[in-house]
């Protein structure tokens, strides 16, 4: 792992309870996970990348199988224990190497996690996710104004999902919805 990767991955795990507990617990009030995991084609065999603690992964337990994959050792030992009860395999890697197999899911859905990447490690990722499925489905920081974003500025985290960035990898972009509150996005990118 690369001295960015690592140091962004121990700020994280220090700062776990507060997106864990604070944030994550304000996101499920607002229903911006359900707003994601509403998209996913029930049954659905999905990548999530980035999983974190496994938030998002609970919300789709009952709805969707496959794997949850994340960069920290430490959030999949939560995510393994959260999600003992449902059908995810959890995976150690990064996003901008994916090992999975072309088309190997019916969809990969990211949410608050590409904010984590530089522009390089997106079109990196972008093209994994296009390899591993036809489906991308995402909950993301969006707007440049937006006080979550400028603090992410602060500490070297650069932006936010854009349009154009997935039309650049051959998404074409079927919805793209404000979640309001934190900036953020809920999208639908299909490969063409
Ligand atoms: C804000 S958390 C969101 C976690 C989860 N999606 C949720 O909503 O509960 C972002 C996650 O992305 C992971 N992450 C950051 N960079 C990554 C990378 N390059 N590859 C895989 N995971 C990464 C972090 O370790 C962290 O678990």
């Amino acid at each position: 792992m690369c001295a960015r990767k690592k140091v962004i991955t121990k700020l994280l795990e220090l700062t776990y309870p507060f997106h864990d507990g604070f944030v994550a617990v304000i996101f499920m009030k607002y229903g911006y996970y359900g707003q994601v995991a509403s998209k996913v084609p029930p049954g659905a065999r999905i990548l999530e990348v980035g999983s974190g603690t496994g938030r998002m992964l609970q919300t789709l337990c009952g709805r969707a199988y496959g794997v949850g994959l994340d960069i920290s050792k430490k959030f999949l030992l939560i995510a393994k224990e959260r999600l003992k009860r449902c059908p995810f395999d959890l995976v150690l890697g990064t996003a901008t190497n994916l090992p999975f197999r072309s088309d190997a899911f019916d969809a990969v859905v990211t949410f608050t996690m590409v904010h984590h990447l530089t522009d390089k490690e997106k079109d990196e990722m972008l093209e994994e996710i296009k390899k591993v499925s036809k489906l991308y489905l995402f909950g993301e920081l969006d707007k440049s104004w937006c006080w979550t974003v400028l603090l992410l500025r602060l500490i070297g985290g650069k932006s936010v999902m854009r349009k154009e960035k997935l039309e650049e990898h051959g998404f074409v972009v079927e919805e793209w919805r404000d979640m309001g509150g934190f900036c953020l996005v809920a999208g639908k990118a299909r490969r063409t």
